[in-house]
């Protein structure tokens, strides 16, 4: 019965192994696909197959005062790291600005990352600053949306029920090569964030998760894993397998 999915998951891979350099070894035929795959349309992909449609009207509107506030508290604390207008850096920092993280990230998300930082990752926390002044950076990355935020809809979504031992396979081969065996980030020398940690998977929900790997993050490494235009193009069930594996990691 497992088999079936078994064989999907090496299809898959043999495919994406095939769409890049033959003399690449495993580990970066990955990355090299994607370099090729987001340089051929300009960086600029949007997939299809998440929550997320361009059909929805404008943002939250932010005080400029706030804003203003924010954007002060960013250049002295985070910018070092998350760069000019936080579009991140790979390696060092992911992008706050994305349009897709601030769609799907809810206030509760962000503000808690900035409190307690991600223990064992190059994110320190900002306690320090305070409620008032991690509200005033929120409202300066907020002020960057060019869509509504749908964190709402999205974490209210089911938990998944997936097969972890086919989520492991997934991982492993795929999303290993930028994120690091056990999910362990940069410090791994990948280009992916320590989403096998529990600085992330305490705070993230799993629609939240689900929806990042589906859509991806446009301008960033982090392609979708859904639909045709997809790195590959996983099953919905495929999905649940990843992050049922994920929910695991931490305790291993
Ligand atoms: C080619 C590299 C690459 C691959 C392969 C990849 N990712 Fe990512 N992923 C990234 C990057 C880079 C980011 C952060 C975006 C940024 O730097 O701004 C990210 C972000 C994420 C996030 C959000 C993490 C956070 O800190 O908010 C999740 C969840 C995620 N990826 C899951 C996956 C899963 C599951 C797979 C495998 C199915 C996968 N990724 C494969 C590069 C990759
Ligand atoms: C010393 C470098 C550094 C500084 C300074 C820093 N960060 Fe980070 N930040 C990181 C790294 C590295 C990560 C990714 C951690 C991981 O691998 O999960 C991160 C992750 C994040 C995330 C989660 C993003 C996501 O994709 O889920 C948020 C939100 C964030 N930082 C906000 C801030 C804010 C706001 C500041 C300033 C108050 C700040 N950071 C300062 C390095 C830094």
């Amino acid at each position: 019965m497992h088999m079936n999915r078994l064989y999907r998951v090496l299809i898959l891979l043999l495919g994406i192994a095939l769409a890049s350099c033959s003399q690449d070894d495993q580990a970066s035929a990955t990355e090299k696909a994607v370099k090729s795959e987001t340089s051929a349309v300009g960086g600029s992909k949007n997939l299809s197959g998440g929550v997320i449609s361009t059909a929805e009207a404008a943002p939250a509107k932010q005080s400029p005062e706030l804003v203003q506030k924010g954007k002060e508290l960013y250049g002295q604390n985070c910018i070092f790291c998350h760069q000019p207008d936080a579009i991140g850096k790979p390696g060092i920092a992911p992008s706050l600005t994305n349009q897709e993280f601030l769609m799907t990230a809810s206030d509760k998300f962000i503000m808690g990352t900035i409190r307690d930082g991600r223990a064992g990752t190059g994110m320190p926390p900002f306690a320090h600053l305070g409620r008032s002044g991690v509200e005033a950076i929120l409202a300066f990355l907020r002020d960057h949306a060019k869509r509504p935020n749908i964190s709402a809809k999205i974490d209210k979504e089911k938990q998944v029920h997936g097969d972890e031992r086919l989520g492991k396979l997934w991982f492993d081969q795929i999303c290993s090569t930028c994120h690091g065996m056990n999910g362990d980030g940069y410090a791994r020398g990948g280009t992916g964030t320590a989403i096998g940690k529990v600085g992330f998977l305490g705070k993230a929900s799993d629609g939240f998760i689900r929806e990042t790997i589906k859509v991806g993050r446009t301008n960033t490494r982090m392609l979708g894993f859904s639909g045709p235009d997809g790195m590959a193009n996983m099953a919905d069930s495929e999905i649940e397998d990843v992050i049922a594996y994920l929910r695991t990691v931490p305790s291993k």
